[in-house]
């Protein structure tokens, strides 16, 4: 346990201690990760930006992870720049059907589009791509169409995705979860104050509550452009006990504006964790799984680690 002192500093008088990142063997190099767990054999596969969204698999979340290939290793069917250079894969296990979103952007670019690939094992060349699933963006529009985070509330499917200009996005999705209901994109969080963005939303349902998980704050690219301390990524979370709006931080300020609560910011040799994800994992539990820079490797995007704990419930709010 290490004390975080830009909390302690945000929160005077309220002592928050984050744990280390569990220990991680063989592939550890990760940006933004989508896990998921096969249902056959329990074996686990973790899914990374980069390439055509490589992956890595474990018979256990402590590794030895290894490098198997590429989701889709042509590059996506979406005709944009940045299709073989894919980011922020997002698993589900829908009705015996693995499901990886992804998104097709290149950086400091708004173009940008929301894609999907399906396979039923999960293993190498076993993926299909089917392209766009309707959320795209252009110049003009309040969002980015990257970030993908499905979820299922009271039978509907729901995508959660955007960064930078207004922040994070929802949008309604059809019957299977595959494409967009048609209807128009609506803000469900928003930082007012921040010249760095919100995004990489991951939304998990714990009792009686949706629980927006985001990462707040500047990326990339530390080696070279390090932000002012407390700036870096960090992650977030406000909850609602609606899946599609009202989501309040623990001092109930509303996420839409500037609200947020941090689950997860450096601490010790931990810095900029983010890009994460919750999987409710049969042997530990709910899990936060994240990628960090770990001080002691170095600052550079590809030194990226990969890093999980099991998350405390117990007051209602997320900490690990
Ligand atoms: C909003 O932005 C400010 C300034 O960058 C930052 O300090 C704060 O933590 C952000 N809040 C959230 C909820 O991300």
């Amino acid at each position: 346990m290490r004390y975080a002192l830009t909390a302690l500093a945000a929160l005077p008088g309220l002592a928050l201690a984050y744990s280390n990142p569990e220990s991680c063997s063989g592939t550890c190099v990760v940006s933004d990760p989508g896990l998921m767990r096969r249902v056959s054999d329990g074996k686990y596969f973790r899914f990374s930006t980069g390439g055509e969204i490589t992956f890595a698999t474990s018979d256990s979340l402590f590794g030895p992870w290894t490098g198997v290939g590429s989701v889709v290793p042509g590059g996506s069917r979406i005709d944009l720049s940045g299709n073989t250079d894919l980011w922020a894969p997002d698993l589900h296990y829908i009705e015996g059907t693995y499901y990886c979103f992804y998104a097709v952007s290149t950086f400091g670019s708004q173009s940008s589009a929301i894609g999907l690939a399906t396979s039923t094992t999960m293993e190498l060349n076993s993926w299909t791509d089917h392209g766009s699933i309707g959320v795209a963006s252009s110049s003009g529009k309040l969002y980015n169409a990257i970030d993908p985070n499905l979820i299922k509330a009271d039978g509907t499917f729901y995508m959660n995705f955007g960064s930078f200009y207004d922040d994070i996005y929802q949008v309604k999705m059809n019957s299977a979860g595959t494409k967009t209901a048609g209807s128009a994109a609506y803000n469900i969080a928003y930082n007012a104050t921040s010249t760095h963005s919100e995004e990489g939303a991951y939304m998990y349902q714990y009792g009686n509550y949706y629980y927006l998980f985001f990462s707040s704050g500047a990326c990339c690219g530390y080696d070279t452009d390090r932000p002012a301390a407390g700036e870096e990524y960090k992650i977030m979370v406000c909850r609602s006990t609606e899946a599609t709006g009202n989501f309040v931080d623990k001092n109930g300020v509303a996420c839409r504006e500037s609200g947020g609560s941090p689950v997860l910011e450096s601490h010790g040799t931990v810095y900029g964790p983010g890009g994460q994800g919750v999987y409710d994992d049969p042997k530990y539990g709910t899990i936060l799984y994240y990628h960090y820079i770990n001080t002691e490797i170095g600052y550079a995007d590809g030194d990226k680690q990969f890093g999980w704990n099991v998350i405390d419930w117990s007051d209602g709010w997320p900490s690990i």
